[in-house]
């Protein structure tokens, strides 16, 4: 067994931070991580684990860093890239005018497939080692991202884009066109290595009910699946659907109707969500993608966490890239915090990093294999190192503990605090890090999660 052995401080979740503040989060000052043949072998105290045997001299040694779990993206828009930073409008403006026109784009293989390759390379960049991706209604588009995904070996969700309606036509697929196109990409790749395949529709405003009834009758023939949609993101969306669909009795009727409403659903937004609604999706067991990024970008409205929270509706954090402003998922933290402030919902930083990492493989049925740093494990995880960027060097020099660190890194830390990416033990991204770093020295507190709670 060729063992990969670092020696670093270590920070990840055992437990539900929400849950079990005192025993969830772990942090070692000075521990040591191991993995061989894509999985983690070892996760210890590095004193400790000298004293079982093991030979620190062969381990990569770096104090003053901090080895975390990759991050994990629940909603985000392979082909949207190329909307980022669009000016001016809310979401069904923003669909047409600039969303719906770049996703037309995606007819051209070629751009399709570059643009997979484009998209896997960023969020490597930025930390993030997996993810639940909306790609296009071009059944190549999703071919092209799990080919992408396949050959840097992440384990991604994904699914082609179901919309038959109020789009442009060159985007429109039929109920027919649905079924066979993504029962051919089930068929092929859900499963395959560290992949797996989500039932896409887009919202329910851009598909009929036939094309809805579809995506319920694969959810029953391949019960495995995921579903993926939008869900009460606009007040204007919200007043359109019910238009639409006139029978239903909220926005979330419009899916539970046609069967796309168990565990293994995840709704992006849920900001504008009644109580009747909220209880429903704890009643299932569905989860909720938090996407504050864009939400303040599109100024489409303001999370209530805390009442997901009281119902122990699972949340994932989310960058919705295009109508987030970056891939980054610090950078998606440090926005779900100023979204939870105009809340009087102080998030606290392991509660962020929950959401970004193990709650948010919980939240997509991936427990077992990600989210935490636990050995056996697939060794996807993270170098962070806070002295590359000198505003957030400055900042670290004044933290007085692994707590404030953490909230440093995700108010102030972007892609440049990711110094290494590692998918399944291979290093995926490594930019030259500035090392050891006297002005800033590791927290001296072996902080507890409740520490960090508080
Ligand atoms: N609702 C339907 N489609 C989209 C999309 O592409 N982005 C966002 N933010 N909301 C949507
Ligand atoms: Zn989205």
């Amino acid at each position: 067994m060729n063992q990969t052995l670092l020696r670093s401080r270590i920070i990840h979740f055992r437990d539900d931070v929400t849950g079990s503040p005192d025993t969830a989060l772990e942090y070692i000052e000075d521990g040591v991580i191991g993995f061989a043949d894509g999985r983690i072998t070892l996760l210890e105290d590095a004193r400790r684990a000298e004293r079982q045997g093991l030979d620190l001299s062969t381990a990569e040694h770096r104090p003053e860093a901090l080895v975390t779990s990759g991050f994990i993206d629940a909603h985000v828009h392979a082909p949207q890239l190329g909307v980022m930073g669009s000016y001016g409008e809310k979401l069904l403006d923003w669909l047409h005018k600039y969303t719906f026109p770049t996703e037309l784009q995606f007819a051209d293989e070629q751009i399709s497939q570059q643009n997979a390759e484009f998209f896997i390379d960023a969020l490597l960049n930025c930390g993030t080692t997996s993810a639940m991706v909306f790609t296009t209604s071009f059944a190549h588009s999703t071919e092209h991202l799990f080919q992408a995904a396949e050959r840097a070996g992440m384990r991604l969700i994904a699914g082609k884009v179901l919309m038959d309606r109020n789009a442009p036509d060159g985007l429109l697929d039929t109920p027919e066109r649905a079924l066979h196109e993504s029962a051919a990409l089930i068929e092929k790749w859900h499963g395959r290595g560290r992949l797996g395949y989500a039932v896409t529709p887009r919202f329910a405003g851009t598909s009929s009910r036939a094309q809805l009834s579809v995506a319920g009758q694969l959810l029953r023939d391949y019960p495995d699946l995921w579903m993926q949609t939008h869900l009460s993101e606009n007040l204007e969306e919200i007043a359109w659907t019910a238009s639409l669909f006139p029978e239903a009795s909220d926005y979330l009727n419009t899916y539970e109707r046609f069967g796309l409403h168990g565990a293994r659903s995840i709704y992006a937004h849920c900001i504008h969500l009644s109580g009747s609604e909220q209880q429903r999706l704890a009643d299932a067991g569905a989860s909720v993608a938090f996407c504050p990024s864009s939400n303040l970008f599109l100024g489409s409205g303001l999370l209530k966490l805390q009442k997901l929270r009281e119902r122990n509706i699972p949340v994932a954090l989310a960058t919705d890239v295009g109508a987030g402003t970056s891939l980054c998922q610090l950078r998606s933290m440090g926005e779900a915090y100023k979204v939870c402030q105009l809340r009087d919902y102080p998030l606290c930083a392991a509660d962020a990093f929950y959401m970004t990492t193990l709650g948010a493989a919980r939240a997509l049925h991936q427990e077992k294999h990600i989210g935490n740093l636990m050995p056996g494990k697939e060794a996807d995880l993270l170098l962070l190192n806070g002295n590359r960027e000198p505003l957030l060097r400055e900042r670290l020099r004044h933290c007085r503990n692994i707590r404030e660190e953490l909230f440093a890194y995700m108010t102030i830390g972007d892609e440049r605090t990711i110094e290494r990416t590692y998918v399944a033990g291979k290093l995926a991204r490594k930019v030259e890090g500035v090392h050891a770093d006297p002005g800033h020295r590791a927290p001296q507190d072996r902080a507890s999660a409740a520490a960090l709670a508080g």
